[in-house]
């Protein structure tokens, strides 16, 4: 009883199930969800659903303080809207969430990325640059050069959205043509009793058009997803490094395997490397030893980067490429690298971006250059390609 009423102060905002409402899109989420009014004031994530489109929203649970709802019918549709081209695209258990914008043109999709890029330029007051021109992805589907399989034995597929349920997949039209192949391949070994595992729901096997098998039970290390765009990610690094002299000392934070290190060894003599994941590190120690320093730390291990730091504190160029969780130690890098003029940010999150750009700034850096870049069409995802310089 006690319990019950603790739940209840905790939760004072009634989110009955089934019950409907209509609503107009008035924002979409970083993952991609239409953000809804509800008439009494009550904020609502659906997904599914474009910018101002109108509809009929079932509340079917919340996620801490927001409802969540789904569309009952659609009312007043986006003239961009489309038949997306997949049968397993959807938002239930049922379906795979992993395209959420499939249903719009990429044309909306692409408006959209650059909206959110566009606010969190304005929220950094950042009105002295604009961004380039969107570096648009050259392929829609067919782009993705690895996945993550789950299996259970007897289906192949993804996770429904936001779940752990499994989804049977029976084909996936981002995949590339090799990776496809081997996922048609797979699919025909189904039902496989050694896909099983006692004690879990399912497995995963990684799928990836670089290598001639599946790997099961062994996590590959980092790669870029899609790999034309990686290709034009690395030029952009190169033009970006052409006018500095190539004797500046340079560190690269959450180097990898090395994707970006062969690019700045290409120009500079010496390229400081630091990379968590060993496995990334043999592979980057081997591009060009003569000079690439590759260096293991944990760089959200804040007593571990201050141990470090003193021995690259004279670093000129800073080129870093984080996680979704951004430059999460970032205090002794601002605080040690005191001669830095440079730094080179390659980002997947643009709200950990943007609030990594506002603590360079606060050290007299500004944004110099900031290029937009389409990694992954049909979901919310941008990649943000930046230069901030001081002085
Ligand atoms: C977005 S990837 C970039 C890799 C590389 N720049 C590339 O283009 O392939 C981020 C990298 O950061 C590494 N990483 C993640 N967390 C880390 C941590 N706490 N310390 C060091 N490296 C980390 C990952 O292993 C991964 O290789």
């Amino acid at each position: 009883m006690p319990k019950q009423r603790r739940t209840a102060k905790r939760n004072p905002v009634n989110f009955k199930h089934e019950s409907v409402f209509e609503g107009r899109v008035r924002d979409l989420t970083s993952d991609g969800r239409g953000v809804v009014s509800h008439p009494d004031g009550r904020t609502f994530f659906v997904p599914g659903i474009w910018l101002n489109e109108v509809a009929e929203i079932r509340v079917v649970g919340r996620q801490g303080k927001v409802g969540l709802g789904q569309v009952v019918t659609l009312k007043q549709a986006d003239p961009q809207r489309r038949l997306a081209s997949c049968s397993h695209h959807g938002y239930d258990t049922d379906h795979c969430g992993g395209c959420p914008w499939m249903f719009m043109s990429y044309e909306a999709q692409s408006s959209a990325k650059l909206r959110r890029l566009d606010s969190a330029l304005a929220g950094l007051g950042s009105h002295l640059v604009q961004a380039d021109e969107l570096l648009a992805a050259p392929e829609e589907l067919g782009y993705r050069n690895r996945a993550q399989l789950k299996t259970d034995g007897a289906r192949l597929g993804y996770l429904a959205a936001g779940t752990r349920t499994l989804v049977d997949i029976a084909a996936c039209p981002i995949l590339s043509v090799r990776n496809a192949e081997m996922l048609t391949a797979l699919r025909a070994e189904l039902p496989n009793s050694a896909w099983r595992v006692r004690g879990q729901q399912w497995q995963t096997i990684d799928i990836d058009d670089s290598l001639n098998t599946p790997s099961m039970r062994k996590r590959l290390s980092f790669r870029q997803g899609n790999s034309r765009q990686n290709t034009v990610m690395r030029d952009w690094l190169a033009r970006v490094i052409a006018p500095i002299p190539e004797d500046a000392s340079v560190l690269e934070l959450f180097a990898g395997s090395g994707n970006f290190t062969e690019i700045l060894a290409a120009h500079f003599r010496t390229v400081v490397a630091v990379e968590g994941d060993d496995k990334a590190l043999r592979h980057l120690s081997e591009i060009a030893p003569d000079r690439i320093q590759a260096h293991a730390l944990n760089l959200f291990s804040e007593p571990a980067v201050e141990r470090w730091i003193s021995q690259i504190s004279d670093a000129r160029v800073l080129v870093l490429d984080p996680p979704r969780e951004g430059l999460k130690v970032r205090a002794p890098f601002l605080r040690a690298m005191t001669e830095l003029e440079t730094v080179i940010y390659v980002a997947c999150d643009i709200a950990t971006w943007a609030r990594d750009c506002r603590d360079f700034m606060a050290e007299g850096f500004s944004l110099a250059r900031v290029t937009p870049l389409d990694m992954f069409p049909q979901t919310p995802h941008l990649e943000v390609l930046s230069v901030l310089s001081r002085g």
